[in-house]
């Protein structure tokens, strides 16, 4: 890990020159021009924001780091705000610092007032008119402090936070419904379900999303005036075959685990998928890391050992994810 110590300042929003992180705005109004997409990646501790950003900083490329409620009830919304703004300070990179799935408008108000640029309200467990009202709230406070805010529409299968969907549970986003959210939330992105699932078990048999679902959405917000509205993928993990046989390979028991392919990645990036979550894979990859670590080196008990294997590792995935 090179820390680099060239540090590059960027005026704020009132031109005062000063390392600061940033919202997602500009980075999905560039994202979908470009057709492509910004790596969103959820963060706990310091090894993963580091092998994270390191990874950015080699493709000069933007990024969001993100973090649920359960890993700021791990690491402190203190801790995990100073370790972002290190980051920003080391690279010099557009970082945005997210919250994932907020659960409330509580949640969403403190990390506002913690310094994040942008927090997600996950209604989609609610119904409807709920999910419509509890958005609007947040996205009202949000934006009278500079804050964007994304929310989702339509329900994915998986464990995410204390939230667990079966599959048979989960309904896709509605076209129609969508356009009638954006309009009456003024929410700033929208996390579709097309198919992706949470977690390592994605698919029993082949994977499938519905881009059609997804180009519909697309329409209905351009026809009603929504130029270029950006959409995020949740449970975007591709699960890697060979991180899984690592794991397996040094004690662990992983079977059937199943990801997103690469090439549906692409093609999502492509329309307007302009944030692709994920966070399975970095656990994954740095429990492979670990897991060899310790298996190799049974003499060994310095922590800076395998944390480092795990966080070269963790570098390693991010590369290549965002080539
Ligand atoms: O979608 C949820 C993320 O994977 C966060 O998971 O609540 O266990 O931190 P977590
Ligand atoms: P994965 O479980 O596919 O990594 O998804 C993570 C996610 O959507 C976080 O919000
Ligand atoms: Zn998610």
């Amino acid at each position: 890990y090179n820390f680099d110590v060239s540090i590059k300042y960027k005026p704020n929003r009132k031109g005062v020159f000063t390392l600061a992180l940033v919202t997602t705005k500009e980075m999905f109004e560039k994202a979908y021009k470009g057709n492509y997409a910004i790596g969103a990646f959820n963060i706990n501790n310091m090894e993963i924001i580091q092998g994270v950003v390191s990874a950015c900083k080699k493709r000069n490329s933007a990024v969001i780091l993100q973090v649920s409620k359960s890993a700021l009830k791990y690491a402190h919304p203190v801790y995990l705000k100073k370790m972002v703004d290190a980051a920003v300070e080391e690279t010099g990179l557009d970082i945005a610092l997210h919250l994932d799935h907020g659960p409330d408008f509580e949640t969403c108000k403190l990390c506002i007032e913690s310094g994040f640029t942008s927090v997600m309200f996950d209604g989609s467990h609610y119904d409807y008119e709920e999910n419509v009202a509890k958005t609007k709230e947040v996205v009202d406070y949000a934006h009278a402090h500079g804050v964007v805010v994304e929310a989702e529409l339509g329900k994915l299968a998986g464990v995410e936070d204390e939230v667990s969907v079966a599959e048979g549970h989960a309904t896709y986003t509605d076209p129609d419904q969508a356009l009638d959210f954006v309009q009456r939330t003024g929410v700033d992105s929208l996390a579709v379900a097309i198919g992706t699932s949470h977690g390592a078990y994605k698919f029993k048999g082949d994977a499938k999303l519905d881009f059609d679902r997804l180009a519909v959405i697309t329409e209905k917000l351009e026809n009603a005036g929504f130029k270029n509205y950006p959409i995020v993928l949740h449970g975007a993990s591709s699960v890697d075959p060979d991180v899984i046989a690592l794991c397996n390979k040094y004690g662990g028991d992983i079977k059937g685990a199943k990801g997103i392919p690469y090439d549906m990645l692409r093609k999502a990036s492509s329309m307007a998928v302009c944030k692709i979550n994920m966070d399975t894979d970095i656990r994954l990859a740095m429990t492979a890391a670990v897991r060899e670590f310790m298996a190799e080196n049974p003499d060994k008990f310095d922590p800076r050992g395998y944390l480092g294997a795990a966080r070269e590792k963790i570098q390693a995935l991010v590369e290549n994810k965002i080539k």
